[in-house]
């Protein structure tokens, strides 16, 4: 009787299954460092910029600053002063550390809350440690009748508006 010879069968399949398997793998690493790639490049070449709001501010009509008041405009930073000799804007930001100072009416000054620096509504420092006088800022009248100021602008101090 002729021995029957038992020979594994090819794995044909199997092997197929595991290059397949490897194949996708592979595939599905590529993608995922594509991807990564991707995203990495598009960082790099987006504009590094930063969104923040205009300097320049609308503080609205003239007519709503009654003569002699001193405004603040907790938003923007900045006092809306109209005086006998016109309207005009100073920082209210503290020329110390930054802090935002307070308009005292009994007392007639601008005063920071964090280290006591004083200063006169037209910015003149009084006393404390801020070592400058608030800003000036450059104030007009728009088109449409409404002030402006543009924060990033300093100019010298005693250029009114007049309305
Ligand atoms: S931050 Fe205003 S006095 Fe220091």
């Amino acid at each position: 009787m002729p021995e029957e010879k038992h020979e594994p069968k090819p794995a044909v399949g199997n092997e197929f299954n595991r290059r397949d398997f490897f194949v996708k793998l592979g595939l599905g690493s590529l993608s995922i460092a594509a991807a990564g790639t991707a995203v990495f490049a598009y960082q790099f070449l987006s504009p590094n910029v930063l969104y923040e709001p205009s300097p320049i501010v609308n503080a609205g009509k003239p007519e709503s600053y009654p003569l002699d008041s001193v405004t603040l405009d907790v938003n923007s930073g900045i006092y809306v002063i109209h005086a006998k000799e016109g309207f005009f804007s100073v920082g209210a930001v503290c020329t110390h550390l930054g802090c935002l100072t307070a308009w005292k009416p009994e007392l007639g000054i601008i005063a920071c809350p964090c280290h006591g620096s004083k200063f006169q509504r037209d910015g003149t420092k009084i006393e404390g440690p801020a070592p400058k006088p608030l800003p000036w800022f450059r104030t007009w009248v728009s088109d449409e009748g409404d002030l402006m100021v543009d924060r990033s602008a300093p100019i010298r101090a005693l250029q009114f508006v007049r309305v």
